[in-house]
């Protein structure tokens, strides 16, 4: 090996000598090999080459959602309980079981719909996304900042980003098309109410709350199941801005909550978050009046108290954007033993699109990358080659052994740790299908009602903004669905836009919606 920290330029500079990847020192970084000074270049001039075809690929597609955001480094410390109860009896998750018990995790915050470059002011949901590297391998818990969506299946999920994404010819983010699908959308109706609340734009990512939105299911030592939803809630407490204070953040600075986070961690004001988990009994629950695989709705926490279960502390800041943020991949299909799925039907579809996403946007050993690969936990597989291999993982005695079941040395089978599932049982005719109980308005007018005067005026006042801009059928069919949400809502955002009940009492409701009763006898009061 050249010993290139011998070839400095001279005495007096003791700084380490640029090679290029192959190890060769670089003698001259300022020009080109040319013919003579003023020459023609030459194709054997593998040092520019290098540099420059490596620079055409320094960007990898970046993520269709969430592509800007800012990752950071901290720990996740366990309570050992739930309420009053020792947690091993909902679930046998190690990382849960022992008070004081600290996991290291990655946490990525970001924002939806913009590119990388993106303003972080925009009226977007946020990303919460945390990995535990846990013992037995890595979780990912990937949440928002809302606590619930806009749909409630993921073969919507193109659909509504498309709406809310710029259009296709002009490249503009444009109101038209997003209240275009909303307002034939009833289930986007309690999201929506949050958005456009001050919520939409929170002050910074330290200021925010993290919701897993969907549900998804505990598995304690004897196999029973629960149903469970997680929570985030900042010791910072909660921030938000109104569209005029973010326009006046905007207009400083376009990343001002990833210098804010990084700026807190260097400076040791370390943020600090909560986990609070609510928990139901794994059935149908047909005494409520919204399904507890429906995302679109919240768990009312008088019924279902939140109890926390551990905090979580950030205190590092990544090293490298690129290879720690952009790099970085999440998913719902990331669980440890005693954490399971439920059938929320987004649940389902976002399991398969993470990792989907990932093999083509990082490339298939995505795992492979410092960031990704399990750091408490042994890798050994069976799996092998690719693009972009970076070495082998583990594997039995025997490196000829790359399958499975082998009686020369291979892999085998991990014991089931305890009991195997005792979930409910589900039958029926495979089939597509709403949800029966769908229930598009309580829960938005419930969260209407809950808002400081200040909040609805924010709220009132930034719907009317958007939806002056929209086509007036798509107007009167907001005001429509406002009016079933809460009378003052729809009231109000209609008298923004000159439309009354009268004007909207002929709508026959959408063929895509269930009404309740309670929504039929709203509308017979339209007006
Ligand atoms: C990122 C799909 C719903 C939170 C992503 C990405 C995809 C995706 C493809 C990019 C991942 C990457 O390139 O690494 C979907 C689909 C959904 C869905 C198909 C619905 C069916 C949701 C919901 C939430 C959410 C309901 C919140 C609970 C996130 C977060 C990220 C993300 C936080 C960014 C992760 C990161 O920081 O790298 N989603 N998503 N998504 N999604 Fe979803």
């Amino acid at each position: 090996m050249t010993d290139v920290s011998a070839m400095g330029p001279g005495p007096g500079d003791d700084r380490e000598v640029l090679t290029n990847r192959q190890g060769h020192p670089v003698f001259d970084n300022q020009n080109q090999r040319t013919v003579s000074a003023r020459g023609p270049a030459t194709l054997e001039n593998y040092q520019f080459l290098e540099k420059i075809s490596h620079f055409d690929r320094e960007r990898i597609p970046e993520r269709v959602v969430h592509a800007r955001g800012v990752t950071t480094y901290g720990f996740f410390e366990a309570y050992g309980k739930w309420g009053e109860e020792p947690i091993a009896r909902f679930t046998r998750a190690k990382l849960f079981q022992e008070e004081g018990k600290r996991t290291p995790v990655a946490v990525r915050f970001s924002t939806v719909i913009g590119g990388r470059d993106s303003a972080e002011t925009a009226r977007d949901p946020r990303g919460f996304a945390v990995k535990f590297y846990t013992e037995d391998g890595n979780w990912d818990l990937v949440g928002n900042n809302l606590a619930v969506f806009f749909i409630r299946d993921a073969i919507k999920f193109p659909d509504v980003i498309h709406a809310l994404k710029p259009d296709p010819v002009t490249f503009r983010q444009v109101p038209n098309r997003i209240f275009d699908f909303m307002s034939q959308t009833p289930e986007a109706m309690h999201m929506l109410v949050n958005l456009f609340s001050p919520r939409g734009i929170p002050a910074d990512y330290r200021h925010m709350q993290g919701f897993g939105v969907n549900t998804y299911k505990w598995v304690n030592g004897d196999g029973e199941t629960v149903l469970v939803k997680y929570h985030w809630m900042p010791k910072q407490g909660v921030r938000s801005m109104t569209a005029d204070d973010a326009a006046a953040v905007q207009a400083g600075d376009l990343g001002h909550a990833t210098r804010d986070l990084r700026e807190a961690i260097d400076r040791g004001e370390y943020p600090e978050w909560e986990l609070v988990v609510q928990m139901m009994s794994d059935e149908e629950h047909p005494e409520l009046d919204f399904d507890p695989l429906d995302d679109t709705k919240v768990w009312p926490e008088d019924t279902f108290p939140a109890l926390p279960v551990g905090r979580m502390v950030l205190d590092r800041n990544v090293g490298n954007d690129f290879a720690e943020n952009e790099q970085i991949a999440f998913g719902t299909g990331v669980l440890v033993d005693g954490l399971d799925f439920s059938d929320d039907k987004m649940l389902v579809g976002r399991t398969f699109s993470y990792s989907d996403t990932q093999r083509y946007r990082v490339g298939p050993n995505y795992l492979q990358l410092p960031v990704n690969h399990a750091k408490e936990a042994a890798v050994r597989t069976n799996q092998r080659d690719g693009q972009m291999t970076y070495h082998v993982d583990g594997g039995g005695e025997n490196p000829h052994v790359n399958y499975e079941p082998s009686i020369t040395g291979g892999l085998r089978e991990a014991q089931y740790p305890t009991h195997d599932e005792q979930g409910p049982v589900i039958n029926g005719r495979v089939t597509r299908k709403r949800i029966p109980r769908t229930n598009d308005y309580e829960q938005a007018g419930q969260r209407y009602r809950l808002m400081e005067d200040w909040e609805r005026d924010d709220l009132v006042k930034n719907l009317v903004g958007q939806l002056a801009q929209c086509d007036r059928p798509i107007q009167e069919r907001m005001v429509w669905h406002f009016l079933l949400v809460e009378d003052e809502l729809g009231l109000r955002v209609g008298e923004g836009l000159g439309i009354g009940p009268n004007d909207v009492r002929h709508l026959e409701p959408l063929a895509s919606q269930d009404l309740t009763d309670q929504d039929r006898e709203r509308l017979g009061n339209l007006g």
